[in-house]
């Protein structure tokens, strides 16, 4: 299988390539060579990627000649947090990295954005690449240069815009991803496909099949489409101020489902439920046809991606909802796609959000 090759053009001096292939872990050294002039390489990775591919990723960095050195933090969003932030931040400056060093994130979609805050943050700044290791980090997490760590008052809610120099999607890793994984991951090719418009979302229904199988051909072309879509979209919208936003499709119920599940319920999983969650209150709220509610119904289906069943308080939800960093002068604002590419930012009267948190609260009991 050949290796694809993207470039995110943010402006004349923020440029970065994408690989997404094989054997991109031997040989990241001599491609991250070809971005940067630092000479230390950090590796932060998690307690479940480490034992997987950590050695490899040394090697490959050692052979080009940088000064490797690895933090491991434990796996779970519970690492998305300040305290851990502080630790890297520390352990960095006991190893004596300086603006000589750089950061590798290896790693699902919570390593991306742990390691990107801590790069962004230490010493005002140094460089990082980014290697995901899920297909949500693949196909979403790992470009954009957003980070963040989260708060007990909400998901997200701390973190900095930082692009990586370079990100390295090798496909060998999803050989070791955990089947409900790659359903996170699908959760997002979906929304892609869905904001993109006619030509992804069909090809999207015509490979679920290969994507359940984990097709790893399958999966590179839902990686390389998905990245392409959203490099557009963040070349257009680096600050999210207009274009960018359509990227939340799903994320303020996903967001409030998430914290309030106390991070059980995982991101692709809340996002899909969210995506539902949003077709049927834009229903109401922005007329959009049922039909479309009922076509992403039966792709989300498709793709393994089963309505949450778990049930939480309509109350409890809407509190979440508004600690959100999408509630802008009191309003809850949703993207709402009413067919494969259209889509459009609406601020909903709350009443009538509470009335849909009280039919999904309903519907589970
Ligand atoms: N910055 C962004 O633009 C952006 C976009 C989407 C999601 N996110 C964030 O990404 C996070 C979700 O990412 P995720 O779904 O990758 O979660 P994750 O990082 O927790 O990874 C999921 C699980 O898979 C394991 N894993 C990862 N790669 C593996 C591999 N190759 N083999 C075996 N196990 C592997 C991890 O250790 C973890 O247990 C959330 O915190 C979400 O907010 C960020």
């Amino acid at each position: 299988m050949s290796t694809r090759r993207l470039k995110v053009v943010l402006d004349k001096d923020t440029t970065y390539d994408i690989r997404v292939g094989n054997r991109l872990l031997t040989n990241l050294g001599v491609h991250l060579r070809e971005a940067t002039d630092a000479t230390k390489a950090v590796l932060i990775t998690d307690s479940n990627v480490g034992p997987l591919y950590l050695e490899k990723a040394r090697a490959g960095l050692s052979k080009a000649g940088f000064e490797v050195f690895d933090l491991v933090v434990s796996a779970g969003e519970e690492s998305k947090d300040i305290a851990v932030a502080a630790e890297l931040w520390d352990a960095l400056a006991m190893l004596g990295i300086g603006r000589d060093g750089m950061i590798v994130g290896l790693g699902g979609g919570v390593v991306g954005d742990l390691a990107g805050f801590v790069a962004s943050t230490y010493m005002r700044g140094i460089e990082c690449a980014l290697v995901p290791t899920s297909l949500l980090a693949m196909v979403d997490a790992s470009i954009g240069g957003k980070t963040a760590v989260n708060l007990s008052s909400g998901k997200n809610l701390v973190g900095t815009f930082k692009q990586p120099i370079y990100v390295a999607a090798d496909l060998e890793t999803l050989r070791t991803l955990p089947a409900a994984e790659w359903e996170n991951g699908f959760a997002e090719v979906a929304k892609s496909a869905l904001l993109d418009g006619t030509d992804f979302y069909q090809w999207l229904i015509d490979n679920t099949g290969a994507l359940l199988a984990h097709d790893e051909a399958a999966a590179q072309q839902a990686i390389v489409q998905s990245l392409t879509f959203k490099a557009r979209v963040v070349a257009h919208d680096v600050k999210e101020k207009g274009e960018r936003e359509c990227l939340n499709y799903g994320h303020t119920f996903a967001h409030a489902l998430e914290a309030a599940s106390k991070y059980r319920i995982p991101h692709g999983r809340a996002v899909a439920e969210g995506m539902r969650f949003a077709a049927r209150l834009a229903t109401e709220a922005a007329d959009s046809p049922e039909t479309f509610g009922e076509a992403q119904d039966v792709l989300i289906d498709a793709l393994g991606l089963k309505p949450v069943a778990e049930t939480f308080s309509a109350d409890e939800l809407y509190e979440w909802m508004f600690a959100d960093k999408k509630v802008r002068n009191s309003e809850l604002r949703f993207v709402f796609v009413s067919a494969p590419g259209k889509w459009e930012t609406v601020a909903v009267d709350p009443d009538l959000v509470k009335i849909y948190l009280i039919l999904w609260e309903q519907a589970r009991m």
